[in-house]
């Protein structure tokens, strides 16, 4: 009854090193990258195209994106927020961007500085754009469970973002769980909604770690028929010195429980706790995630 293919994207060298307080150097991306690619990842979120007076740490975005030695069938999808950003990433060589919304408003004006409807309208542009270059497009909505500002988020809001963007062209929704509200029940609920306007054949889950639901909420979501799951190697991005800081799901606990459930990856697990050592150590910390303590402590 559960998928039998499950993709992952690794957004650690975007979602989490942006949120890492540390800007970590070009040469260190480049190679978190490459040994992501070791480890069997074939889709890996290399850098954002923003604006580097909001987000410093992605300042290097053109320089990673032409370091990186790109493999064939790994996919090396970059944020672009605006026309200018896409423009900037196609300049950098990117054969794949992502638009990124919000389900609730307050969230969108606080991150990328306008309402949903006028993001929206930012994105349109974008994706005819990178349809025109053949560049494809992946879309996130933000907040699917709860917002920062806001709290809880109905369902609607989060299909009704997820269907616009999917009637815009992109190829696929990440459902992003940014604050870790959701738990299986409100994520099955969110879902149930989504699905009824979102194939779910072309839906991610995005879920942050904070509360230690993201394992399960992922269980619950292979249950409903979700097959694409974004992680972060060593659950990158969750400062535990910064209040509320939270990162993404380890990459190697979501590939743990899969090869638990019996589902191939083609992730080699072992590999993806020597880089979450690795880059942990960089930031000058044991990696977050259990099943990288577990594995390193044997
Ligand atoms: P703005 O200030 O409203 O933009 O920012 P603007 O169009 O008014 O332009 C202002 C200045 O920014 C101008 O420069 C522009 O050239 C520049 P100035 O004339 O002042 O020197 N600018 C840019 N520079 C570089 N790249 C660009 C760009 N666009 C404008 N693309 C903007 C709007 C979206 C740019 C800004 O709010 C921003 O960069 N926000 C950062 C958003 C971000 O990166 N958030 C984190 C990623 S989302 C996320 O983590 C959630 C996710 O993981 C899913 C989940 O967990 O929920 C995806
Ligand atoms: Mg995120």
């Amino acid at each position: 009854k559960l998928p039998q293919n499950v993709r992952i994207v690794d957004v650690g060298p975007r979602d989490g090193l942006q949120n890492e307080k540390q800007i970590v150097s070009t040469e260190t991306k480049v190679e978190l990258i490459a040994r992501l690619a070791d480890a069997g990842l074939t889709a890996i979120e290399a850098t954002s195209f923003v604006s580097p007076k909001w987000v410093p740490q992605m300042g290097d975005n053109a320089e990673v994106m032409a370091r990186i030695a790109r493999r064939p069938g790994v996919a090396y999808p970059v944020l672009t927020p605006n026309l200018k950003g896409f423009e900037a990433a196609l300049a950098a060589g990117a054969a794949e961007v992502a638009v990124f919304g919000a389900a609730s408003e307050s969230f969108s004006q606080k991150n990328i500085n306008c309402s949903i409807a006028e993001s929206l309208e930012r994105f349109r542009p974008v994706t005819e754009a990178a349809h025109a270059a053949g560049v494809k497009v992946r879309g996130y909505v933000s907040c699917v469970a709860g917002c920062p500002y806001e709290g809880p988020v109905a369902p609607q809001k989060v299909a009704e973002v997820a269907a616009t963007l999917m009637d815009m062209g992109c190829y696929e929704v990440s459902l992003g769980d940014t604050i870790g509200s959701g738990n299986p029940a409100n994520i099955s609920r969110m879902l149930e909604a989504v699905i009824k306007r979102v194939p779910v054949e072309r839906l991610a889950g995005h879920y942050h770690d904070t509360y230690g639901m993201a394992a399960a909420n992922i269980y619950a979501s292979l249950q409903m028929g979700v097959s694409v799951y974004d992680a972060s190697v060593g659950g990158l991005g969750g400062c535990p010195y910064a209040a509320g800081a939270s990162g993404n799901v380890a990459t190697e606990d979501v590939v743990w429980l899969l090869n638990g459930l019996g589902i191939d990856t083609g992730i080699d697990v072992e590999r993806l706790v020597d880089i979450a050592a690795w880059i942990s150590a960089v930031l000058g910390r044991e990696p977050a995630s259990r099943v990288a303590r577990a594995v390193l402590a044997k």
